[in-house]
Formats: structure tokens, sequence, C-alpha cells
């Protein structure tokens, strides 16, 4: 499944160190599978609260595990993220903060960061979640204190730093809600073509693709979604794809059908626009899925179940992928 003819991948997101992924063999295994996954996300250790806990201290620790297990079994590997409104570090949001301080702040991480790790990331994405559901940005300590220019300000900074690797990283943009064509997405076309008209790097876009069994968007509302960024000369990847049952008794038959063929029509949606590169789950096992911590009697949102057995919802995949 890992690299569907050459055109597009399926990748995991993963969370060591310091997770029971660490020392889970079969975890391990599957996800090291060069036949199963192609590409990983760091789920949680490139956020800033791990790589800058104390200001212009950075720790690569954990960060490091993920490019090594990328470099190790020959997967692509995005790195997330550089900015965002949350998992921030104290000194961060407890800081007196002016628009200049502030400023600085954000163009140290994001240089340090993107020098860092150079092209062993495929891409950043460099601001994650800024929209509210209405379009608008979102109220965070960067538009609270800097207001809507650190939008743009992080990409130029982004840009400056890529320029300084001279290797080719893209740039991306992270995001829920923006994988229909609804008002957030409209909201993000728009943002996307007041970049490029200032001259802004931007080059792909990823849809979460956070979905729901039975309430998933429809083939030909994700293509249309994907379609739009496409058009506007840019990537699209579906980077954080799981799909849970609301209703924890309708894990049945039924349910893991309907599922099945969620993953699968949210899986072709990105093989039939040219300019999805890839897929993304946000962890394949469902010990590891974020779902229930988040939504309490929420889950089975995962390719496997929690004993590793394969769901219908991987086979689905499966057959997607072998379509292309
Ligand atoms: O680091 C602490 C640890 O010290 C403590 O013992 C433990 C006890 O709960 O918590 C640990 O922090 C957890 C953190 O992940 C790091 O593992 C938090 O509780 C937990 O809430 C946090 O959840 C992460 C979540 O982002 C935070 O919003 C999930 O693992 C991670 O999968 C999730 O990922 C996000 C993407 O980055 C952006 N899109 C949505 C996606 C799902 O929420």
């Amino acid at each position: 499944l890992a690299h569907a003819a050459g055109k597009l991948w399926l990748g995991s997101a993963t969370d060591q160190p310091g997770t029971g992924e660490d020392t889970d063999t079969l975890y391990q295994e599957i996800l090291n599978d060069t036949h199963i996954f192609g590409q990983i996300t760091p789920a949680n250790y490139m956020k800033f609260f791990a790589t800058e806990p104390e200001q212009n201290v950075f720790n690569f620790t954990g960060g490091q595990v993920a490019v090594d297990i990328a470099q190790d079994h020959g997967k692509y590997l995005r790195c997330h993220n550089l900015i965002w409104l949350s998992q921030l570090s104290e000194w961060v949001t407890d800081g007196n903060w002016t628009a200049e301080t502030l400023t600085a702040v954000m163009k140290n991480h994001i240089q340090t960061l993107i020098i860092h790790w150079g092209d062993a990331c495929y891409s950043w994405d460099v601001v994650n979640e800024a929209l509210a559901s209405n379009g608008s940005f979102a109220s965070s300590i960067w538009y609270d204190v800097i207001g809507p220019e650190y939008f743009f300000l992080a990409y130029q900074f982004a840009q400056e730093a890529v320029e300084a690797t001279g290797k080719d990283i893209k740039l991306f943009y992270n995001d829920y809600g923006i994988e229909d064509t609804g008002n957030k997405t409209q909201a993000l076309y728009a943002l996307i073509q007041e970049m490029q008209s200032r001259g802004i790097q931007i080059d792909g876009v990823g849809l979460e693709s956070h979905f729901e069994v039975g309430a998933t968007p429809s083939l030909e509302t994700q293509i249309a979604a994907k379609q739009g960024y496409v058009a506007l000369g840019l990537e699209v990847a579906m980077t954080e794809l799981d799909i849970r049952f609301v209703e924890a008794n309708a894990t049945n038959c039924t349910g893991f059908a309907m599922q099945a063929q969620n993953y699968y029509d949210s899986v072709s949606s990105c093989i039939q626009v040219d300019g999805c590169i890839g897929i993304t789950v946000w962890d394949f096992d469902d010990t590891y899925s974020w779902i229930p911590g988040t939504f309490p009697g929420q889950g089975a949102a995962d390719l496997y179940n929690a004993d590793f057995t394969r769901k219908p919802a991987y086979y689905a995949v499966g057959e997607a992928l072998q379509s292309v």
C-alpha cells in the first residue's frame, strides 16, 4: 500500500517516545513495514512544547526519533508543526509579549527547526489550524498579540529558512473542516490567493480528514474540495485521516462495512485528483488513537483493532490503492 504505483503514499502518525508505542514490538513492526506505510508524521514530538521547552533552548531528541524511523525504513516524513494555538510551551503562553517580541520568538522557532532538520522533512506544516469554522482567523496567542499578519509572517520566515538550506522543503497549511466545499474551504481558497498575490510561498494544503462513520463527506465533495486547492497550483495531502464511531454500540458488521466504505471513498478522492500526494492516517491502531481521550465514548476510528487485527476498512483502503 505504501507507494501506490509510485503516485501517492499511505502513511501514519506515530508517537514515540514516551508512550506505549515505544515498547510495543507488534506496533513497531507494522509501522516500519515498507509495504504498508511509505510515510510517517510525528503526532506530538516536533511540536512547540517538545522542541523549545525553554526560550531558545531547543530539544531535538523526540523529533529525531521520527527522522530516524523515516530514514531507516525509506519513508517520507511530514514535519508537524511550527505555529499552532495549542501545545505551546508555558513560557510562550505565560509570557508578557509585545507584537515585536513575540514575532521574534516565532521567527527563531520556525527558522531553527527548518534549518535543523533540512530536507529530512518532505514538508513542514508551518501554521496549523489557524482558521475558525466561519473562516476568520481563530484566537490564539499569535493572533491576539501580533494580529493577522502573524500568519503571513510565519510563511515568510519559513521561506527564508528554506532558502537558507538550499533544499526543496514544501511549506504546508494544515487544518480540519476544509475537506468539503463549505465556508471554511472558501475562506482558505481566498487566503491562499492573498498569499500568492503578496508573493508568499505556500506549496500545499493538509486536509486533516477526521471524519465520522456515516457522516463522511461524499466522494464527489471530497474530490471537488481537493480540485479547488490544486487549481490554485498547490499540492494536497490527506494528513490525519481517521473515521470514528460516534455511537459505541454501532461497532457491528453493518457499522464496520460503512466505515470501510467511508475510508474507500476518502482514499479514492485522493487517488482521483492529480496533485493529491498522499494519505496519512492519524495512527493506525485503536490503542493509540487520540479520539477516546478527546471525545469520550467515541472511537474505533483506525484501520486496525486494538489487538492489531485488520478491520474491513484496512482492506477497503488496500483495494482503493490497488486501483491506482
Ligand atoms: O506530555 C504529557 C505527559 O507528560 C502526561 O503524562 C500525559 C498525561 O495525559 O499527557 C501528555 O500530554 C498529552 C500530549 O498529547 C502528548 O502526548 C496530552 O494529554 C494529550 O492531550 C495530547 O494529545 C494530542 C493532541 O494533538 C493535542 O491537541 C494528541 O496526542 C495528538 O494526536 C493530537 O494531534 C492533533 C494534531 O496535532 C493537529 N490536528 C488534530 C490532532 C488530533 O487532536
